[in-house]
């Protein structure tokens, strides 16, 4: 070190940036120091005549580590009894994380330290690796802390925060938020690893395949682009959480392998899927599925699958076709191809035959769902006292020739359609839908018309009925939306028996919707939007809120349809007032809540509901039922809420210690 870097307390004759810190024998009669380097607080142990410095913030929650102890060598925290290995800083304790450490040299009767050492691992990736951790071991403050480090470091490791803003930002009893600073390519880099991270897990650490918790996460995907900039981030770690949930304690899964033979027509293929699934045979089926996933496009493929989740009624009383459409809108997210061999692929030009790992491991995950399915024809409600099992079954054998009188036809809605498929007579209901599909229906026509139908069931929901129930009305609803959301993935016609199945679970709901809950017509409003939403939220802090909710999702309407657009947009006084905003205080109460995996998928399915339809009304009610939805199941604990705060606190630096 010349003079003048000793002067200076830097060391530049070697890559790393050493900097005195203390003097030795102060340490040493000490034991410990705490300094301040590089925007770190460093710990300092004269231990066992040898120094070390590791951060002073315990990785776990932030306690001071020279408040601990060592014993043999173990630095170990005196909050929550987290262990570390006080060289390397390794963890005993999985939950607690490893703490950093800083190189240390002693140079005469001084310490330096480099206060920047180069990472072992990007911090992107660290958080990666630690995401897994937190699945692995189902721990919630990590995959929070794992959500919020991908969205800080995604990118280069350049990620910034800054305090959330206007309406999005602040309070709510979080201690304020981080948010990164608008990088939408690193935005998206976290979001695509946060779910492929989650979904290569979920797919092969549960047995049973594709279940609630993975269904929570592709909802929490589908959620991510509607709700605010601050609740993004507690989106995905509800979806992490829940897969990480619904695999603890499971066995693995083993994947089967795709036939050698790849010359198998659609036809047999599509053949060979059902009658395995129609015997309940799990690997004969999932062997077919990943031969068609090899062979076939992705029309097909979702066509298979449609087709068997609708050979049997309303199968898993709406689960199986609904998870289905949810793996693949979460392949949507992911991509059918993980990255690792797209890029393989292009770094060896070689043409290979194309390898879809996201799709194999996604789509192959719910073929339980089929072969281990309840079939609604084997329960008695639906086969007493009208048999409408064998109408569905009727009507599905005469689909090849209502088919083929509706081409080229054009189906005009009759204005009572809904009310029809909403009465009491399900012979009229399969007879109204089969003249339909003479008449030209198609599939989606077909199916969004049912859609709105479930959407009254949950929106017109008597406050008399068993709480329970809500999720009757529920699963009819997400069925309906995903027997829609189907029909954009593949045209197969057997779809239409979705739509016969969800319009039996409506007509089997009827008597949920008795009396009718009193909804608020359309009307003027002149409040402002932002006092509106306010009050919204303000409903979720108290129970049985349900009709007062609808009623404000109501009045948000009235506002934004009685303000011309334009003016809207030109006035400062009511901006804001767009659904969009509405949707975004929907999903402000929906995270911040310990939201159960049937109010998460509601609030989905119901902003899928709002973007399909275009006539105001439905687009009023899209949002009125799953506001008197939540507001049925709200408030909870909020734990969750609490776990992401503590974590977000940790990030920005907070001595939660030291706080009440
Ligand atoms: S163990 Fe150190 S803060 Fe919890």
């Amino acid at each position: 070190m010349t003079t003048e870097e000793a002067d200076s307390g830097t060391d530049t004759s070697t890559n790393q940036a050493f900097v005195e810190v203390a003097s030795l024998a102060d340490l040493a009669s000490e034991g410990q120091a705490v300094v301040s380097e590089g925007g770190h607080a460093i710990a300092l142990f004269h231990y066992g005549g040898e120094v070390y410095a590791v951060d002073n913030r315990c990785p776990h929650m932030g306690f001071p580590l020279t408040r601990g102890s060592i014993d043999d060598g173990v630095l170990t925290c005196h909050w929550h009894h987290a262990r570390f290995e006080l060289a390397e800083g390794d963890t005993f304790d999985i939950w607690a994380d490893d703490v950093q450490t800083f190189p240390v040299e002693v140079r005469d009767d001084a310490v330096y330290l480099d206060p920047d050492p180069e990472p072992d691992v990007p911090p992107a990736i660290r958080w990666r690796n630690r995401l897994a951790d937190g699945l692995q071991e189902n721990l919630s403050l990590v995959l929070a802390k794992s959500v919020l480090g991908l969205h800080k470091h995604a990118g280069n490791g350049s990620g910034t925060a800054s305090r959330a803003s206007s309406e999005d930002g602040g309070g709510a009893g979080t201690g304020g938020d981080i948010r990164g600073d608008g990088n939408e390519a690193e935005e998206d880099s976290a979001f695509r690893t946060t779910i492929e991270t989650a979904v290569n897990f979920g797919t092969r650490y549960r047995d049973s395949g594709w279940g609630r918790g993975l269904t929570t996460l592709g909802c929490t995907a589908s959620l991510y682009h509607q709700v605010g900039e601050r609740d993004k981030r507690r989106a995905l770690f509800m979806g992490a959480r829940d897969v990480a949930a619904d695999c603890a304690d499971e066995p693995p899964r083993f994947q089967q392998y795709a036939f050698d033979n790849r010359d198998v027509s659609k036809e047999r293929l599509k053949e060979w899927f059902r009658d395995n699934c129609e015997v309940r045979d799990a690997d004969g089926a999932e062997r077919v599925l990943l031969t068609a996933i090899a062979t076939l496009p992705r029309e097909d493929v979702a066509e298979m699958l449609f087709a068997a989740a609708t050979d049997h009624l309303y199968m898993n009383a709406s689960h199986t076709l609904d998870f289905i459409n949810t793996a693949f809108e979460t392949l949507e997210h992911v991509g059918w191809d993980s990255e690792a061999h797209s890029a393989s692929d292009r770094a060896s030009g070689e043409q290979r035959e194309p390898r879809a790992d996201h799709a194999d491991a996604v789509l192959a995950s719910t073929v339980n769902q089929l072969t281990d399915a309840t079939r609604s024809e084997e329960l008695s409600s639906w086969r007493q006292p009208v048999d409408i099992a064998d109408l569905c079954f009727d009507a599905a054998d005469r689909l090849p020739d209502l088919v083929t009188a509706g081409e080229g036809e054009t189906w005009n809605e009759p204005s009572s359609f809904v009310e029809t498929l909403l009465g009491d007579d399900p012979e009229a209901i399969i007879d109204a839908l089969t003249r339909a599909i003479a008449a030209g229906a198609s599939t989606t026509e077909l199916a969004d018309a049912v859609g709105r139908a479930a959407t009254r069931r949950v929106a017109y929901f008597a406050t008399n009925n068993e709480f329970s129930d809500w999720n009757t009305v529920h699963h009819t609803f997400t069925y309906a939306n995903a027997v829609h959301r189907a029909t954009a993935k593949t045209d197969a016609t057997e779809l239409y028996r979705g739509c016969f199945d969800g319009a039996m679970s409506v007509y089997l709901d009827r008597f949920l919707n008795s009396p009718r809950a009193p909804l608020p017509d359309p009307g003027d409003s002149d409040r402002d939007p932002v006092a509106i939403r306010a009050e919204l939220l303000d409903t979720f802090d108290e129970q049985g809120k349900v009709n007062r909710a609808a009623t404000l999702v109501s009045e948000h309407f009235d506002v934004c349809e009685s303000i011309d657009s334009q003016a809207r947009r030109a006035s400062s006084d009511v901006a804001g007032g767009d659904p969009a905003d509405l949707k975004r205080t929907l999903g402000r109460g929906l995270v911040r809540e310990d939201a159960g995996f049937h109010t998460i998928q509601n609030v989905e399915a119901a902003f899928q509901r709002f973007d399909a339809v275009d006539d105001p009304l439905e687009k009023r009610l899209a949002l009125m039922a799953p506001a008197r939805y939540m507001a049925a199941h709200f408030p909870t604990r909020r734990e969750t809420e609490q776990t992401f705060s503590i974590a977000t606190r940790l990030q920005q630096g907070e001595r939660l210690h030291e706080v009440e």
